[in-house]
């Protein structure tokens, strides 16, 4: 009988601790998948991205200088129902001159999107 709940014991050990291992996992699992794209957004790599790529050719900031004229400022495009939500950031992840091709992951994508959509 001794014997017997001991063993029991030995089994469920494991079993226990697995199961912390689990409570301990989950939530950082659950945070990982939300740095990857489970809505949260980074709008200072997306203020980063527009800077660096965006502009030469667009007004991606209110405090910005000067950009090329006919090309359509990002406040013009964050107005723009057709363009709001995931369809920019498709459109940001496909090739479209005259913008030169950036490759962009979707997370970098997403980041853009929100900061464009935050400027009108
Ligand atoms: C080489 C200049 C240039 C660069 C760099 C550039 N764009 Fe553009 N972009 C344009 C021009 C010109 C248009 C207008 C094209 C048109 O109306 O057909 C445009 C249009 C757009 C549009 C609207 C497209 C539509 O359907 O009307 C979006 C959105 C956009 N750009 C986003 C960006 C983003 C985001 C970046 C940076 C990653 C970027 N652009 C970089 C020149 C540029």
């Amino acid at each position: 009988m001794r014997m017997r709940s001991l063993a029991f014991r030995n089994k469920a050990a494991p079993l226990a601790a697995i199961s912390a291992l689990c409570l301990l996992v989950l939530p950082l699992a659950a945070q990982a998948q939300q740095a990857a794209g489970g809505g949260r957004t980074d709008l200072k790599n997306g203020a980063d991205l527009a800077k660096r790529w965006c502009a030469s050719c667009h007004l991606v900031s209110k405090d910005q200088a000067k950009a090329i004229e006919g090309v359509p400022t990002f406040a013009e495009l964050a107005r723009r129902s057709d363009l709001a939500g995931e369809r920019l950031i498709v459109f940001l992840l496909g090739p479209h001159p005259p913008m030169p091709p950036i490759g962009l992951s979707r997370d970098e994508a997403r980041d853009l999107a929100a900061y464009i959509a935050a400027q009108r």
